[in-house]
């Protein structure tokens, strides 16, 4: 049988990844961070003094992530996230993962019946035969406080919450305003806007429309 597949797109920090793995644990299904392969490769650039704008540099290290290590922490901070965006936006990169998450779709690991990919492009390039396409939205201050409040908790400064909300901006419009692949709802994407509403109601609501498909 054909895996069932779950494309959940958005921008930085719209709560999309903590969906999917909620989603994933639900239904046992096998889950892709593909900001992760992103991350890897950006944070790998800068590792070794390269330049992440820079295609031979973003590309070699995009060809060796089989030997990065994924769950790596360094991956998850911002300052990493920008670093992925921008070699994101080459698109020779996104040739050498596209097969990867392809095939993660096609035959997840561990034998799972499903896949559960979230990004930016998963339901308009990676998997646009998905069954189920969600793409997720909430305000940039909305994603910038969860954001602060995930890094910093509850001391943070105002700086540094300042800082957040800049890089998010510019994040999402370099994520948006790529010739390549950028980050915009598929055709028949499901919009889910969690700017006002906590996890657990998201959750629901994209349990509600996965059950129509299923
Ligand atoms: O989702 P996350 O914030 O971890 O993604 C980091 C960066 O990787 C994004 O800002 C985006 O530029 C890039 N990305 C992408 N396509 C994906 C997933 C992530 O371009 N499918």
């Amino acid at each position: 049988d054909k895996t069932f597949v779950i494309a959940i797109d958005g921008p930085a920090a719209s709560g999309k990844g903590t969906l999917a793995r909620k989603l994933a644990a639900h239904f046992d299904y096998a889950l892709l961070d593909t900001g992760a392969l992103y991350r890897a490769v950006g944070l790998n650039v800068a590792r070794h003094g390269g330049d992440p704008e820079k295609e031979a540099d973003a590309v070699a290290a995009a060809r060796a992530l089989g030997d990065m290590d994924l769950s790596d922490p360094a991956i998850r901070g911002e300052s990493t996230g920008a670093l992925a965006s921008k070699v994101a936006a080459i698109p020779a990169v996104r040739d050498i993962l596209l097969a990867f998450q392809r095939d993660f779709a096609e035959s997840p690991p561990g034998g799972k019946t499903g896949a559960i990919l979230d990004g930016r492009d998963i339901g308009t390039v990676v998997c646009p035969d998905a069954d189920v396409k969600i793409y997720i939205i909430a305000d940039v201050e909305t994603r910038a406080k969860r954001r602060f409040l995930e890094q910093y908790g509850p001391n943070g400064t105002e700086a540094q919450y300042e800082a957040i909300l800049a890089d998010l901006v510019q994040r999402d419009a370099r994520d948006m305003n790529r010739s390549t692949a950028p980050l915009k709802p598929a055709k028949n994407a499901h919009l889910l806007d969690t700017t006002n509403s906590d996890i657990e109601a998201v959750f629901e609501a994209a349990l509600g429309l996965i059950s129509k498909e299923q």
